[in-house]
C-alpha cells in the first residue's frame, strides 16, 4: 500500500514535467536527444541540426545576446537587426534631448550615413556550446577543495577555448551544478541605430500595459552591426562596414492561426524551477511584497515629478520604465503563485521525493538530509534575506545619490594602489558615466526619494543591520532639512565640482572627496552591510546552493530517461509551443491576437503613453496597409500570444514558425502568467509577442523608410 501511494505520489509530481510539453527552455545542443521529435509532431519542418549547428550555418547564426540582458535577431545579409524598443531604450534616450526627442518622436536613418552608434553596446554571437562537465570536474576528489579546484579547471576551460581566436568564453553551471557547460561567443562593438518608432508606438501603453494582455505594444528597434573590412569585430570606426552574417531570418507575410507550431530561441536570464517549499513560501509572502511596497513609494514620487516636467520626463524614463517592470512583475507574480497554491503543491512534491527516497536505503543515505536541512537553512536566512533585500532596493539602487557614490568610491579605493598615471586613467574612464549621471539627474525628485527611502530602511530594517547612529536618528530625515544639507555640502550634487577633482585626480583630491558627507554616508551603510549582513547572508546561501545542488540530483534520478530542462542562465534556449489565446479568468477568453483597431480604441491625446501618433491615425483612417494587413479580415494585426516559455532576456527573441521563419519578436508575458520562472501553468502562461508584419507596416508606411525592406527576404 505504502509502495502504491508512493507511486501515486510520483505521478502527481512527474506529471507537470512531462505532460505538458510546453513548458521548457531547451539546451540547442540537446533538442536531438529530447525534444526534436515532440517538435515536429508538433508541426515544425525542420531538424535540430537546423536550429544549431556548428559545422555549418544554422539559426543560431542569426541569433546574438544584444547588450547586457537582451535578445535580437538578424534580418538581411546587411547586418540588420531587430529587438525590442525596451531593449534599444537606454541607446535611443541617451541620443535624446529636448530638441532631439527620438523618445517622444521616434527616429528612423534614411540612409546607412544617419545611423548613429552607441558607444558600450555590443552583440554577441554564439560560436558554440559544450558539455564540459567531466573536464570541469576533473580531479576532484575532496569536497573540501572542491569550489577552489572547480575554479581552476573552469578557468583552463576558458583560456583554451579563447586561445588565438579573439573569442570570449564562459562556463556555466547547469543544473544547479551537476552539470558544467561551455559558451563560446564571439562579441561586436560597433553597433548603429537604425530606427525606432516613436514611444507611444513602441512602448504604447507605457507601464498601464506593461505585463499584460491584450497587447497593441509596436516593442522593437533596429540596429545594424558594423566589422571591419574582413567581417571581423572592431571597435567603433567610420571605415567599418556592415556585417554579412551567416545566416538571416526571412520573414512570414503569412500571418499566424491558433494552433501554429511556434519556437521562440533567445537568451532567458534566469529561472527557479526547482526550488523547495521554502524559497516559494518566501519569494511570495515576503521578499516580493517587500520589494514591491519600497517600489511603490519610489514610483509616487517619481511619477510626481515627471508628470510636472518634460525635461523630468526624459531624464527619469528610462529609470521609471526598469524600476517599474520588476515592480510590476512581482505583484503578478504573487497572485499567480497564490493562485496555483505553489507552497502547497511544492510540499507535495517534497513528499513524492521523500517517498522515492524510502523506496531505498542508498537513496536515503544519499538525500535523507535535504528536506530537513533546506527547512533548518531557510530559516536561518530570514532576518538577513529580509536586510538583504532591503539593502539592495534602498542603499544599492534606491538614489541616484548613492549609485554615483558608489561609482566614485570604487574609484577613490582602487586609486590609492595605482601610480599617477595609472590613477589618473581610472579617473578618466568615469567621465562617460559621469556625464550620462547628470544629463538624467534631476536632485529635487532625488532628494525626495532619499528622504522617503532612507526613512523606511530605518523603520523597517533591524538596527542591529544599520549603522548604529543612523539607526537611532533616522527620524531626523522627516523635516527634509538633513537631505538638503547633506546634498548642498556634497561635491557629489555639483558636475563641475566633482569632475574638477576628479580631472586632476591626485592622493589629496582622492582624500577630498573621502571627506564628502554622501560618500562618507554611503561608506556607513556599506559597513554595516558587509559587517553584519553580507558574511551570514552568503554563508547561508552557499550552504542552501550544495543542498539544492544535491536535491536537483535526486530529481534528476528520479527523472531518469525524462527530458528535464535546466533553468534558465542567460544562455541559449529554445523553448517551442503554439499560438493560442487562454482564458484569464472564469467566464473570458482572450483571442491570441490584437489589431490596430485596438490601438485606435485606446487613443487618449490626454494620456502621454496612449497618445497615438496621427501619421498612424491617417493610416488607419485611409486603411492603407498595404501588403500587410492579414489576409483573414483585413486588418494590421499587432501583436499575439503563444505558449512558448519565456523569461526575462527573452525580450527581442525571434518568433519562428513551422519553416523557421520569422513571424514576430518576443517581449513580454502575460500577467496571469508571470510565476512562470517559478511555477509553469500551460493554462495561463503566454509570451506576447509583436507581429513582425506590424513592425515592417510601421518601418515602410509610418517612418518612410521602405526602403529598409529591400534588404529583408520576405516569404509571401
Ligand atoms: N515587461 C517587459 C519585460 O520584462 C517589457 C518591459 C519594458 N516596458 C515597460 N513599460 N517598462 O522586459
Ligand atoms: N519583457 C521581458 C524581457 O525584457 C520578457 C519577459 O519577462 O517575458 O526580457
Amino acid at each position: 500500500m505504502r509502495r502504491l501511494i508512493a507511486l501515486a505520489m510520483l505521478v502527481v509530481f512527474l506529471a507537470p514535467l512531462s505532460v505538458f510539453a510546453k513548458e521548457g527552455m531547451w539546451l540547442p545542443i540537446l533538442l536531438k536527444k529530447y525534444n526534436i521529435e515532440e517538435m515536429q509532431k508538433m508541426g515544425f519542418k525542420l531538424t535540430a541540426e537546423d536550429i544549431y549547428d556548428i559545422n555549418k550555418a544554422s539559426m543560431k547564426d542569426a541569433v546574438v545576446i544584444f547588450g547586457g540582458g537582451c535578445t535580437g535577431e538578424l534580418i538581411s545579409d546587411k547586418g540588420l537587426l531587430i529587438t525590442n524598443h525596451h531593449c534599444g531604450y537606454r541607446q535611443i534616450q541617451a541620443h535624446s534631448s529636448l530638441e532631439n526627442d527620438y523618445l517622444t518622436n521616434g527616429f528612423w536613418a534614411m540612409s546607412q550615413k544617419e545611423e548613429l552608434p552607441n558607444p558600450g553596446l555590443s552583440v554577441k554571437f554564439l560560436v558554440r556550446m559544450a558539455d564540459v562537465t567531466a573536464e570541469a570536474m576533473k580531479g576532484i576528489t575532496d569536497e573540501s577543495k572542491e569550489q577552489k579546484e572547480l575554479k581552476k579547471n573552469i578557468k583552463e576551460i576558458e583560456k583554451a577555448a579563447e586561445k588565438d581566436n579573439g573569442y570570449k568564453a564562459i562556463v556555466k553551471p547547469i543544473f544547479n551544478g551537476n552539470q558544467y557547460f561551455l559558451f563560446v561567443y564571439e562579441e561586436y562593438k560597433d553597433v548603429r541605430l537604425v530606427g525606432a518608432p516613436p514611444s507611444a508606438i513602441g512602448k504604447f501603453g507605457g507601464d498601464t500595459d506593461n505585463w499584460m494582455w491584450p497587447r497593441h505594444t509596436g516593442d522593437f528597434s533596429l540596429f545594424r552591426i558594423y566589422a571591419d573590412k574582413d567581417g571581423k569585430p572592431a571597435e567603433y570606426s567610420p571605415n567599418n562596414v556592415p556585417l554579412k552574417p551567416k545566416k538571416f531570418f526571412p520573414i512570414s507575410m503569412k500571418g499566424v492561426k491558433t494552433n501554429d507550431f511556434t519556437m521562440v530561441f533567445g537568451y532567458p536570464g534566469s529561472t527557479a524551477r526547482y526550488l523547495p517549499s521554502q524559497a516559494v513560501d518566501r519569494i511570495m509572502n515576503v521578499s516580493d511584497p517587500d520589494k514591491v511596497a519600497i517600489r511603490t513609494l519610489k514610483l509616487r514620487l517619481m511619477n510626481e515629478d515627471m508628470e510636472a516636467d518634460r525635461g523630468v520626463r526624459i531624464q527619469y524614463a528610462a529609470k521609471n520604465a526598469s524600476t517599474s517592470n520588476a515592480w510590476k512583475k512581482w505583484q503578478g507574480e504573487i497572485k499567480g503563485l497564490k493562485r496555483l497554491n505553489a507552497v502547497e503543491r511544492k510540499l507535495n512534491q517534497e513528499k513524492a521525493f521523500k517517498a522515492w527516497m524510502e523506496q531505498d536505503p542508498a537513496r536515503q543515505k544519499t538525500y535523507g538530509q535535504v528536506l530537513p536541512q533546506f527547512e533548518e537553512l531557510y530559516k536561518a536566512l530570514k532576518p538577513y534575506s529580509k536586510a538583504y533585500d532591503y539593502y539592495s532596493e534602498i542603499i544599492y539602487r534606491g538614489t541616484d545619490i548613492f549609485s554615483i557614490a558608489r561609482t566614485v568610491d570604487r574609484l577613490i579605493k582602487r586609486s590609492f594602489n595605482y601610480d599617477a598615471a595609472k590613477r589618473q586613467k581610472a579617473a578618466d574612464a568615469l567621465k562617460a558615466s559621469i556625464d550620462k549621471h547628470f544629463k538624467d539627474y534631476n536632485q529635487p525628485t532625488d532628494e525626495k526619494i532619499f528622504t522617503e527611502l532612507l526613512k523606511v530602511y530605518g523603520k523597517e530594517v533591524d538596527c542591529i543591520f544599520q549603522p548604529e547612529y543612523f539607526c537611532k536618528n533616522y527620524a531626523k530625515l522627516e523635516s527634509g532639512k538633513f537631505t538638503k544639507k547633506i546634498y548642498r555640502k556634497s561635491i557629489l550634487t555639483s558636475k563641475t565640482k566633482l569632475n574638477a577633482l576628479l580631472s586632476n585626480f591626485t592622493p589629496a583630491n582622492a582624500k577630498k572627496l573621502e571627506k564628502d558627507p554622501i560618500i562618507r554616508l554611503y561608506r556607513e551603510f556599506v559597513d554595516a552591510f558587509t559587517v553584519k549582513v553580507w558574511p551570514n547572508h552568503a554563508k547561508i546561501s552557499t550552504k542552501i546552493g550544495a543542498v539544492q545542488k544535491l536535491y536537483m540530483k535526486a530529481l534528476m534520478e528520479m527523472n531518469k530517461g525524462k527530458a528535464l530542462y535546466p533553468d534558465a542562465n542567460f544562455t541559449l534556449r529554445v523553448a517551442y509551443g503554439k499560438v493560442e489565446g487562454y482564458q484569464p479568468k472564469d467566464g473570458v477568453t482572450y483571442k491570441h491576437f490584437t489589431t490596430l483597431d485596438g490601438i485606435i480604441a485606446k487613443d487618449n491625446p490626454e494620456i502621454y503613453d496612449y497618445n497615438v501618433p496621427q501619421r498612424l491615425k491617417e493610416l488607419y483612417k485611409n486603411k492603407d496597409y498595404g501588403q500587410y494587413a492579414d489576409s483573414s479580415d483585413g486588418k494590421v494585426h499587432t501583436c499575439f500570444v503563444a505558449s512558448n516559455h519565456t523569461t526575462g532576456g527573452n525580450s527581442g527573441s525571434p518568433v519562428v514558425n513551422a519553416e523557421g521563419h520569422l513571424i514576430g519578436v518576443n517581449f513580454d508575458r502575460c500577467w496571469e502568467g508571470t510565476m512562470s520562472d517559478i511555477m509553469f501553468d500551460p493554462e495561463r502562461c503566454r509570451n506576447i509577442v509583436l507581429d513582425i508584419r506590424y513592425a515592417l507596416f510601421l518601418i515602410d508606411k509610418f517612418a518612410g523608410a521602405g526602403y529598409l525592406l529591400d534588404e529583408m527576404q520576405l516569404v509571401k
